[in-house]
């Protein structure tokens, strides 16, 4: 049990069991994108240690590049979705793959998501270390899913709460 600011969290997915999954999903990638070249997106700060551990197995001719959005204020995501900083490089004709770490209402990346499509990508789709499908509101499809987890409030690897616990090496739940 770990406690952060005024809540308590338990253990829910081990640091092996989230290597395998991200492993799985780099190796989906590497197979599906084979001979093409690859930039990647990543959502800012969330996404910083599953990217880093993704990009480790990708084994194409790709780039990374991260995007800083902001529509979670401490356990509720809002409708409010800021763009803080963006993008430098062009996504005209290149194959996009935008990277998550936790794909809750959908708000976030439906956001980036069109916006990044009205700019012409050869292709764009969406990879996310955790999907919550019973929250999800929208119709774009997640199609790289490293865990598809219950409706529970998580930290750890790389995820936050109210800025804290993003350095733990494994997910913890908020205790029921
Ligand atoms: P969405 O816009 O509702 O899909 O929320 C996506 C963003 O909210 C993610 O990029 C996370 O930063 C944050 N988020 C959503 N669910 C959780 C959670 O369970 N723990 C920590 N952050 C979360
Ligand atoms: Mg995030």
């Amino acid at each position: 049990m770990i406690q952060i600011k005024d809540l308590t969290f338990v253990p829910y997915i081990n640091e092996h069991e989230l290597l395998e999954a991200v492993n799985t999903i780099a190796q989906r990638i590497n197979a599906d994108y084979k001979g093409k070249e690859v930039l990647f997106v990543g959502v800012l700060n969330g996404v910083f240690m599953f990217a880093s551990d993704l990009m480790k197995h990708i084994d194409l001719k790709c780039q990374i590049s991260f995007v800083k959005l902001s529509s979670y204020d401490g356990t509720q995501s809002t409708e409010n979705v800021r763009q803080l900083f963006g993008l430098k490089e062009s996504v005209e004709g290149k194959h996009i793959i935008l990277l998550e770490d936790i794909v809750d209402t959908g708000i976030t990346i439906d956001g980036l998501y069109s916006d990044l499509l009205k700019q012409n990508p050869a292709s764009l789709e969406i990879c996310t270390l955790l999907f919550k499908p019973e929250k999800y509101t929208k119709q774009v499809p997640i199609k790289y899913v490293a865990k598809t987890i219950s409706n529970e409030f998580v930290v750890g690897y790389g995820l936050d709460y109210d800025g804290y616990g993003r350095n733990i090496s494994s997910i913890y739940q908020l205790k029921a």
